[in-house]
């Protein structure tokens, strides 16, 4: 799980379709000079009214000028355990600044100057609802814009917007287990839920990472798992809501209650409903599986393309178990060497039946000239056990976008598949693949639970007959110059899209949650058919 943790893969929490459409209504939100900006007595009475809860927000290199010493030590800078806790640390760094501001404000680690950037001014460090409550009717009387932040363990760091206020839900830790669910606080992390679960004999749908909160972004966005061919995404295993929507009103909101708003909560979007206070999941008794890493080394371009058809063709085998599973490949540019992981996730099955499983892929891999086992690890345990993660490795720059691949496209041309990726890595800025075969959840709606969860949700359809979720993307060092950086923020739309899409098609959905926050069709891309319901649930709350 090293080479996941580093890479794309497993960030998750987001706001990307609050951040688009506050991209187009910006100049409707009131921003410092704006004559209907709250003046300082305001804040100092909202602040008040917050028993003194309310913070002026900095960017995280700044932060770290304010510790002891006056840095921030490596582990701290990479940690996203570390940067949950402070209200303007995004997981990628690159989301604090303001390459978009007229003239650019950056602040960068070790710089010598500093602006605000991207990031909030004032933050709310809640620790009650009526702490959101009250920041919720200020934003709402004085049109602020309002970005939400739990662990704001996102992977493109949306968890932030210029002249916002930021609420933060970090402090809502309550977890709690009854009967076959399990309701969470919005700040809860993964790495509590399986902790917890193992403790009480469950476990809940969630992402492979520590700090994703299942009851943030995750599950607005669809919630992604390992897990997602057995049981489903988030979505689908949610049960219930307790958000503030604009007026300040606290709603408890399921099937029942809120048909509309419950739907929306379920895959509709991150970020564009309310602030969530708490959510509710189905939960199931925990079972035992095999967590398998095997890590192969490919000597060049053409040879990477030939393994990846290979997984394209043996991508079926480990459907008989509900095998989730990820594959990342790390490219070294200087010598087109790349190194591919294979993290698999199979549920009630040995470590003896999952090599068996794995077999004939691993020996047609070894079998091509140019492929070498560098490791291979079966670990057969509890699953919570397996999706634990301590910490997860972030503090860089990075950018990526999605595509949710068919499974269609798998069985009918694997060889597409290896040739797009081949493409990809020779297109030239790639830095880093990520891609997780794993959500089309097409076991998982053949059962009960699913066929009220298809009706009932605003799941993105492609997510039912897709195989895989694609993402792509580049990262750059500090040192890159605006031009370098602007190309890169702008890859995934000129190179690598056109790519993909021989593989994805035209139309091909989006996981919003991963997706690239330049998507000029994201009203499709991200919600599919279900974004005219969508907008017009978001007209009532
Ligand atoms: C809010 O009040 C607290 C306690 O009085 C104070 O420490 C803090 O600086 C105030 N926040 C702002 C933004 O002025
Ligand atoms: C910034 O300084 C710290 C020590 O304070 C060092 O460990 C780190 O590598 C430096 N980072 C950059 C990006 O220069
Ligand atoms: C967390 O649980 C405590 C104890 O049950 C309760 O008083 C508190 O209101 C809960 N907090 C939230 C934010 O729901
Ligand atoms: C790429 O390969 C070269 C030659 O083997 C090696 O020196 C370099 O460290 C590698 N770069 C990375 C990022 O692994
Ligand atoms: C694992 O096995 C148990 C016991 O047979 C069963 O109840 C459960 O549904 C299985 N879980 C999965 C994900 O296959
Ligand atoms: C894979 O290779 C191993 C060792 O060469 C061999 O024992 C095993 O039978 C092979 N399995 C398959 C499925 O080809
Ligand atoms: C890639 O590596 C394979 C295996 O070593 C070799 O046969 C092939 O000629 C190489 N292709 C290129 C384009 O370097
Ligand atoms: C699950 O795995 C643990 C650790 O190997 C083992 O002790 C336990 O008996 C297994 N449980 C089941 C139900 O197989
Ligand atoms: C790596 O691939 C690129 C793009 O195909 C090519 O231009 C370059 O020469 C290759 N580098 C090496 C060391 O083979």
């Amino acid at each position: 799980m090293k080479f996941l943790a580093c890479s794309l893969v497993p960030l998750l929490f987001a706001s990307l379709a609050h951040s688009q459409e506050a991209a187009s209504k910006a100049t409707c939100r009131n921003v410092p000079g704006s004559p209907g900006y709250p003046s300082a007595a305001k804040w100092d009475a909202l602040n008040v009214t917050l028993s003194g809860r309310l913070v002026t927000v900095v960017p995280s290199a700044k932060f770290c000028t304010t510790l002891p010493g006056g840095a921030c030590t490596d582990d701290q800078w990479e940690s996203a355990l570390f940067r949950s806790t402070i209200p303007g640390a995004m997981d990628l760094v690159n989301w604090e600044q303001g390459y978009d501001l007229r003239p650019p404000s950056l602040c960068l680690r070790n710089g010598t100057t500093c602006g605000q950037g991207d990031v909030p001014l004032y933050a709310v460090e809640a620790e009650t609802v009526a702490d959101i409550r009250a920041a919720v009717k200020f934003s709402s009387a004085h049109n602020l814009r309002v970005a939400v932040k739990s662990s704001g363990h996102d992977l493109l760091g949306r968890s932030t917007a210029p002249s916002s206020l930021l609420i933060h839900t970090h402090k809502f830790q309550n977890i709690s287990f009854v009967g076959s669910t399990m309701t969470v606080g919005s700040g809860v992390y993964a790495k509590t839920v399986y902790e917890q679960g193992k403790a009480n004999g469950k476990i809940a749908v969630g992402p492979a990472a520590a700090t994703v909160c299942l009851g943030g972004g995750w599950v607005q966005g669809a919630g992604h798992s390992a897990l997602s061919p057995a049981l489903g995404l988030g979505a689908d295993n949610a049960l219930e809501f307790e958000i503030v929507v604009a007026s300040g009103e606290l709603l408890k909101v399921n099937q029942k209650s809120h048909p509309d708003l419950f739907y929306a909560l379920r895959g509709g979007g991150a970020g564009s409903w309310g602030v969530i206070i708490s959510a509710t999941f189905h939960v199931y008794p925990t079972f035992n599986a095999t967590s398998s890493a095997i890590v192969l080394a490919t000597e060049n371009n053409t040879v990477l393309a030939s393994l990846v058809t290979l997984h394209a063709e043996h991508v079926f085998d480990w459907d008989s178990v509900n095998a989730g599973h990820y594959i990342d490949i790390i490219r070294n540019a200087s010598t087109n060497a790349s190194i591919f992981v294979l993290n698999t996730y199979m549920p009630n099955t040995t470590a003896s039946q999952s090599k068996t499983l794995l077999a004939p892929f691993l020996n047609a891999s070894l079998a091509l000239p140019g492929v070498s086992l560098l490791s291979q690890d079966f670990t057969y345990g509890n699953i919570n056990d397996a999706l634990f993660q301590d910490d997860d490795s972030v503090g860089f720059n990075a950018v990526s976008g999605s595509r949710l691949i068919p499974a269609a496209t798998y069985r009918d041309s694997p060889s597409a598949v290896g040739e797009v990726f081949k493409k990809l890595l020779e297109s030239g800025e790639t830095e880093i693949l990520g891609l997780m075969v794993a959500g089309g959840s097409n076991q998982f709606l053949c059962g009960k639970v699913a066929e009220n969860a298809h009706i009932s949700s605003a799941v993105h359809p492609a997510w039912r007959t897709a195989k895989m979720h694609l993402l792509s993307g580049g990262t750059w060092d500090d040192s890159a110059s605006l031009a370098e950086i602007d190309q890169i923020r702008h890859l995934f739309q000129k190179v690598h899209l056109p790519i993909i899409e021989e593989i994805a098609g035209p139309n091909a959905g989006a996981y919003s949650n991963e997706a690239d926050v330049l998507e000029p069709n994201f009203q499709t891309t991200f919600f599919g058919p279900n974004y005219g319901k969508l907008s017009a649930i978001k007209e009532q709350v």
